[in-house]
């Protein structure tokens, strides 16, 4: 018999997972669904902490956002609010759905502190391709995008768009391995321009289990 306790962060998780059944799953009409699990997005969040000034005031833009999960572990760290910029119309209408309805579990249970129920104020869908983006949102401090599904041409508008931002200082992305030089191959192929890599571990996509990187650069 397993006698491990579940902490906070596993009760949270828990009630997104019953959420996202409720909502009718994290599906939409297009592209690939999914998140990386529950401990490759601490990894993520605990590296941008350390090593990106994560913390309290920051606002993180989930770049092809789905449901919104990521944002979600985001509130459970701490931080001021969060964008998710989604172009499914099908995955966007989900999210707002998804969130609401965590955010009042997760409050109601301790799980979240009571400041996020004041939800339309710490949380904003756009839905948007990212390839017709003219630019993130201004107030953005640190970005997170899981590349799967996420086509060649809309990284490179990540680039661009990361680079120009006055306010974006450290992005994570998933996806599959960038190769031996990372930060190279991030200026090279997709246009962000100089970075540096402030972390790099293995993460795994939950449910599936496929195995994927996740990279964390600053500016
Ligand atoms: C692998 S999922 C990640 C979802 C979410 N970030 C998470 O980790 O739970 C990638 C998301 O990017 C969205 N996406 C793909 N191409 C996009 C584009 N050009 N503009 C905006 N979103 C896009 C997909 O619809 C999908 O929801």
């Amino acid at each position: 018999m397993s006698t491990a306790k579940s902490s906070p962060l596993d009760s949270l998780y828990d009630v997104m997972q019953g959420n996202e059944t409720d909502v009718g799953g994290g599906e939409g009409n297009e592209g690939t669904y999914g998140s990386i699990t529950q401990a490759g997005m601490a990894q993520v969040l605990q590296c941008m902490k350390e090593r990106a000034g994560f913390g309290s005031d920051s606002i993180l833009v989930d770049i092809g956002s789905g449901l919104g999960r990521p944002l979600m572990h985001g509130f459970y760290e701490g931080m001021a609010k969060g964008y998710g910029l989604e172009c499914d119309a099908v995955k966007c209408e989900k999210a707002v759905k998804f969130c609401k309805r965590v955010v009042s579990e997760a409050c109601s249970k301790g799980l979240l502190d009571r400041r996020y129920c004041a939800l339309r104020t710490r949380l904003v869908f756009w839905h948007v391709d990212i390839e017709q983006l003219t630019g993130l949102p201004d107030e953005a401090t640190h970005a997170y995008s899981f590349w799967e599904g996420i086509p060649d041409p809309a990284k490179c508008k990540i680039g661009e768009l990361f680079t120009q931002s006055q306010t974006l200082k450290a992005i994570a992305v998933v996806g599959r391995s960038l190769g031996r030089d990372p930060a190279q191959r991030m200026a090279d192929t997709f246009g962000f321009g100089r970075l540096t890599l402030l972390g790099k571990f293995g993460a795994s996509m939950a449910g599936s289990g496929r195995s994927m990187t996740a990279y964390v650069f600053s500016k």
